[in-house]
């Protein structure tokens, strides 16, 4: 069982130690990183533009939402518009989801005619809709399966390839010993490792010591994941737990300045900026979210998440029904709902 000693949710007295831990340059195989922060991938959240805020914010690296292999081997529109990125995202890292090896390979091939810079592969997810496919975090439960996806991706494309893990399927059942050593061996650039098992979902809590076994037990690097919640937890987590970089994923939404050493601004005037750049970045890059506002009104209320007074703020936000209502909304109204 994790234990709250070896978690972050008690790491509290941690803080302020060492944070110039996480500034240091890390590698992925030929591709060198400014710093050890990563945005997680988030499905709904880390399209372009959010990865661009965090990325301006302060995180070295941002993946994106994970992605069907099957979209992308049939060639569906939808799931090919998963794959943008721009000049300012200077290492875009797409990540895979899929249970069939040669369909995930087949889908790296495709990405071999984007750009794309590192190619992730996701054995992390518990959502019944993946799961019960056999992709997702339900790889590892099954070693060999999640040995020849590794295998067939990394012999698809040039490109450095990465696996995000879980630590287990249960706690009686922790595999991800024996899939790191599997990664590492077939050739994988990095791993990922999210402290909690399949069956925890996103319950209890990281078990970071877990991690810390991982990293020694490897040669490449070990990114760290789970349950940091501000810049100085990232720290310690590189300080204290030995690994080569940590990944942020909820405590990013709403608040990419997670992924910088003075943390989230203390004037609204700022946050509503960044809100507002965001919303201009949605718009740049994904007109077509325009048609679901529900889903933008949802990433920028973020924002405002927690602050006195910021219910109002956000109903009023809920309320806008465009974008364009959002955005003026954004600009003029902010300074009457100052927290
Ligand atoms: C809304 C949401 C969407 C997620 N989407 C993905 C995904 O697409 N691919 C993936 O590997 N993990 C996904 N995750 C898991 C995160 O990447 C991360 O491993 C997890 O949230 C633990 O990190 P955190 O405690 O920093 O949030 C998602 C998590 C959340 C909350």
């Amino acid at each position: 069982m994790p234990s709250s000693t070896d978690s972050f949710s008690s790491a509290g007295t941690k803080e302020n130690r060492c944070p110039a831990a996480a500034s240091g340059p890390f590698s992925i195989g030929t591709i060198t990183l400014g710093n050890r922060l990563v945005l997680a991938p988030l499905a709904g959240y880390s399209n372009l533009a959010f990865r661009l805020i965090c990325l301006q914010c302060g995180a070295g690296l941002a993946v994106s939402e994970m992605i069907s292999s099957h979209g992308l081997a049939y060639g569906q529109k939808k799931t090919l518009n998963l794959l943008q990125t721009c000049a300012d995202e200077n290492v875009f890292v797409a990540q895979l989801f899929g249970a069939e090896p040669s369909i995930m390979a087949e889908a790296a091939t495709v990405l071999n005619s984007h750009k794309v810079d590192i190619v992730d592969i996701n054995m992390g997810c518990p959502v019944k809709k993946v799961t019960k496919r056999g992709a997702g975090a339900a790889l590892m439960a099954d070693i060999t399966r999640a040995s020849e996806i590794i295998d067939a991706v990394i012999s698809a494309t040039s490109k450095p390839v990465t696996v995000k893990l879980r630590v287990g399927v249960h706690n009686d059942q922790i595999t991800v010993f024996d899939l790191a050593h599997q990664a590492d061996k077939l050739g994988a650039a990095a791993i990922t490792v999210h402290g909690r098992t399949w069956k925890q979902g996103f319950s209890g809590l990281a078990d970071w010591d877990i991690i810390r076994r991982v990293k020694r037990s490897v040669s490449i690097p070990v990114i760290g994941n789970g349950d940091i919640t501000s810049y100085h937890q990232a720290a310690t987590a590189l300080s204290e737990w030995g690994c080569d970089a940590v990944m942020i994923g909820r405590a990013a939404i709403g608040n990419p300045w997670v992924f910088s050493p003075s943390g989230t601004p203390p004037e609204s005037a700022a946050i509503t900026a960044t809100a507002l750049h965001h919303l201009d970045l949605i718009s740049r890059f994904h007109g077509h979210l325009t048609h679901s506002p529900g889903l933008i009104k949802n990433q920028i209320s973020r924002y405002f998440k927690g602050f006195a007074g910021a219910s109002t703020w956000r109903r009023r936000i809920n309320e806008s029904s465009t974008i364009n209502d959002l955005r003026t909304l954004l600009t003029n109204h902010a300074e009457h709902y100052k927290f």
